[in-house]
């Protein structure tokens, strides 16, 4: 009878892994993992892998997707793409951003400054979905955190170990480098295209990108590949641009306490020495004895 029990349940639990297996790839594939610079305990940004990432997003992405918690000073911020001010105010000055009211009481368009945030390409969510058939881009200020994967086992024991968090930088390249023709028999909704990443397949995102599509000046290669590299980086770098901070910070944090610990313990057994050492109190004695 026990035997039978036991068979029953792993047939059970088989039954239930194959079909969460089977929803899963339904869903989407899961992403390739990348190499990411700023992967593990001790990792940091690329300046020059951000800079490239910026110009893919001013150049493609900032088309559809707003950057709204981002101003145009956080370029020139330590630990990010490092422009210098007057790169960071010309960049500025190529947004149009809305300001107002002026005297006449009007709304009125003026160029971008320093200290403004990155305008949204569209006055409103109903604006974006109007030109885009309905469907809304997403906000990208902290896609990159926002968005993540399951990645299944092993990796979820193995990335416990490595610290790796990278699920949402490799989401957005897989997205990006996703698209393919839909396999036979996959009905696509209208104004959808079909991507091996996007769960449930259907994305109403135009491919955004194409090989040679953004110049590069440092002789990085044009490719989509790389483009999604570059972009998913620097929008890593917006969703936690002190992230270079934190880990070096998190560095001499750890230096400090194994310096402090060895202190300590070094410490603790100079001022028990004379105790442990002392044959009076090595002879065993009543408890009365002990003095209060
Ligand atoms: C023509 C407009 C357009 C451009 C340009 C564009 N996107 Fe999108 N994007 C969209 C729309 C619309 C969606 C929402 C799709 C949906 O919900 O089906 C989207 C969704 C996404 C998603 C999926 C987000 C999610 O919810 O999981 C990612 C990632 C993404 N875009 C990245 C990019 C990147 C990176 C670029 C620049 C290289 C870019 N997009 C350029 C319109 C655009």
């Amino acid at each position: 009878m026990k035997r039978h029990h036991r068979l029953a349940f792993a047939l059970a639990l088989a039954g239930v892994l194959c079909g969460a297996g089977a929803a899963i790839a339904q869903e989407a594939d899961a992403p390739p993992r990348e190499r990411w610079s700023f992967s593990g305990p001790f990792g940091l940004y690329d300046t020059a892998q951000l800079q490239r990432g910026f110009k893919i997003y001013q150049e493609v992405c900032a088309n559809c997707h707003s950057l709204k918690l981002l101003s145009f000073r956080n370029l020139a911020e330590p630990g990010g793409p490092d422009f210098t001010e007057a790169q960071a105010a010309s960049i500025a000055a190529a947004f149009q951003v809305r300001d107002g009211p002026n005297d006449a009481g009007k709304m009125f368009k003026r160029p971008g400054k320093i200290s403004d945030l990155f305008p949204p390409p569209f006055a409103n969510e109903q604006a974006a979905r109007a030109a885009l058939g309905g469907k809304l881009p997403p906000d990208m200020s902290t896609l990159a955190k926002a968005r993540s994967f399951e990645a299944g086992f092993p990796w979820f024991i193995l990335d416990a170990f490595t610290m790796y968090q990278e699920n949402g930088p490799d989401y957005i390249h897989a997205i990006v480098t996703g698209y393919t023709d839909a396999p036979a028999g996959f009905v696509l909704p209208p104004g959808g295209q079909y991507n091996k990443y996007f769960p449930g397949h259907a994305i109403g995102m135009p491919k955004p990108l194409s090989d040679g599509q953004v110049e590069y000046t440092d002789g990085t290669p044009t490719t989509v590949d790389q483009y999604g590299r570059d972009v998913a980086a620097f929008l890593m770098w917006a969703a936690e641009p002190t992230l270079d901070a934190r880990k070096r910070l998190g560095f001499q944090v750890m230096v400090f306490l194994i310096v402090f610990s060895a202190l300590l313990y070094f410490t603790k057994k100079r001022v028990w020495q004379a105790v442990l050492h002392d044959p009076e109190l090595e002879k065993p004695r009543a408890p009365t004895e002990y003095k209060v």
